[in-house]
């Protein structure tokens, strides 16, 4: 960095999936050469930036109210005489609403949406001239990608790598294929150039993201098109890439190629996020899913054919317009005959411009909440029975810090579970295979089987 340039701080809020985080990462990298530091509390900080979700309507509504807080902050740090503290609002409300921000919320300085992140400099230099700059740009990512392919700081062994974005497929609940616009792959040798980097710089774990990112078909430098198989294969063959992981993937895109992968490719972790939303097939169908119940059984049948221990996570969604007590027990028992893993699930919310937020029959709050409670409560119990079915077993960890205890160390289990052994050192960024022997609330606990050597 430039001596010269004072330093300033920033500070970032980062709201929903793991797209925001990947984004948030990469805003701090392009930010950094502009002096600003991180600073893990917006009080004080010089630029405030909130990484946005639009997906439910409570993420939404949870900026607003971030916002007011940070008005008085601001005020604050003024009548301090520490100058100003620029509030900007980036990723999918600022897609969205970017205009109705400024409207409702004039204390916003700046509004930039998930494509245009690499003109943050220019725009934020812009707004110390003139108040009031928007920037919620067209779809058009390869800029960006380009723009934002500059030093990644990483932070462990572990790195998230955006390799497409957007949706076509337009599930009538959601919002994504307007704020995030259509599907969209990098081109091959960009996602491996930026994977190289991470290795170099002590990465072993790669989760792929995408909306939908087993739709990937990025552009190889011969003009043909790869797979997420394809690009995974590639990506396994770089010294140092271990792990494999990607999410989140739509059931119509599992090609047999990315099945097969699952078979023959060690990396890719035997941990499969795979939503399939309703276990109705009245409701998948007004969803707008593409897909049946049964074609859900039967996919997940093939794919652990081909890997027999994959295990599953999921998204589901109660209260979806025109859901009945038939429907949602049909939901309960699908959960039931696939047995998850983990799964994420929400009362769904009617969001503006969707087709489902006009159907009729919606559902009443209360209805939703229990429903919500009564899949949430299935949902640990299959989380509790899979992990004390991982006691006595020996897993591999991928070692990421040290636990709070003096001489422990936290991993990850191929299955995304945190695991803890004691007597451990200099443990992180290796992986080693751990005899697990008990199960935690949040985390298992294990013994190591390798004689690890202090260095
Ligand atoms: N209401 C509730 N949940 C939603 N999701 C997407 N849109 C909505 C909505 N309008 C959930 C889906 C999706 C996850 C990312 O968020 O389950 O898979
Ligand atoms: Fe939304 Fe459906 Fe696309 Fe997922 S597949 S991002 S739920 S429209």
């Amino acid at each position: 960095m430039n001596d010269h340039v004072p330093l300033k701080k920033l500070h970032i809020k980062t709201y929903g999936c793991q797209m925001n985080v990947y984004d948030s990462e990469r805003m701090i990298d392009i930010l950094r050469p502009l002096g600003y530091e991180v600073s893990d509390k917006a009080e004080g900080a010089d630029l405030v930036l909130l990484n946005t979700c639009h997906i439910r309507e409570k993420a939404a509504e949870k900026v607003y109210s971030e916002i007011g807080r940070l008005r008085e902050m601001r005020e604050e740090k003024e009548a301090r005489g520490e100058g100003r503290m620029t509030i900007a609002v980036a990723g999918c409300v600022a897609q969205a609403e970017g205009k109705e921000i400024m409207n409702r919320a004039p204390a916003v300085d700046l509004v930039v949406g998930p494509q245009a992140y690499h003109q943050l400099p220019e725009l934020i230099a812009r707004t110390h001239r003139s108040k009031g700059e928007r920037l919620s740009a067209d779809f058009a990512p390869e800029a960006k990608f380009d723009a934002l392919t500059v030093d990644r700081t990483v932070s462990g062994p572990t790195a998230f790598l955006t390799v497409q974005e957007g949706c076509d497929k337009f599930c009538t609940f959601c919002v994504v294929p307007y704020t995030r616009g259509a599907e969209w792959s990098r081109p091959l040798a960009s996602i491996l150039d930026e994977a190289r980097a991470l290795a170099d710089k002590g990465v072993r774990e790669v989760t792929l993201l995408g909306q939908n990112v087993n739709a990937y078909n990025g552009l190889n430098a011969d003009g043909t098109q790869s797979t997420l198989a394809r690009l995974m294969y590639a990506l396994a063959d770089i010294p140092g890439i271990d792990r494999l992981r990607y999410t989140t993937s739509h059931p119509n895109d599992m090609g047999q190629d990315l099945i097969d992968a699952h078979r023959d490719l060690p990396a890719v972790m035997p941990y499969l996020h795979l939503p399939v939303q309703s276990g109705s097939d009245k409701i998948l169908r007004a969803m707008n899913r593409k897909h049946g119940r049964q074609s859900y059984f039967d996919l997940i049948d093939r794919i652990k054919a081909a890997r027999p221990d994959l295990a599953l996570s999921g998204d589901f969604i109660v209260g979806f317009p025109g859901e009945t007590d038939k429907d949602f027990e049909d939901t309960l028992d699908l959960i039931r005959q696939v047995g998850y893993a983990s799964a994420f699930s929400f009362k769904y919310s009617p969001r503006p411009g969707t087709p489902a937020a006009a159907m009729p029959g919606q559902v009443s709050d209360a209805v939703a909440d229990e429903r919500l409670q009564i899949l949430q409560a299935l949902i640990i119990e299959q989380q509790q029975a899979f992990k004390e079915n991982l006691v006595g077993r020996t897993l591999d960890v991928l070692f990421e810090k040290r636990g709070r205890l003096e001489g422990q160390a936290i991993g990850r289990s191929p299955y995304l579970q945190s695991v803890y052994v004691d007597g451990a050192v200099n443990l992180i960024g290796q992986i080693h295979p751990v005899k697990i022997i008990a199960n935690g609330n949040n985390s298992l606990r294990g013994a190591l089987l390798t004689e690890t050597v202090e260095a």
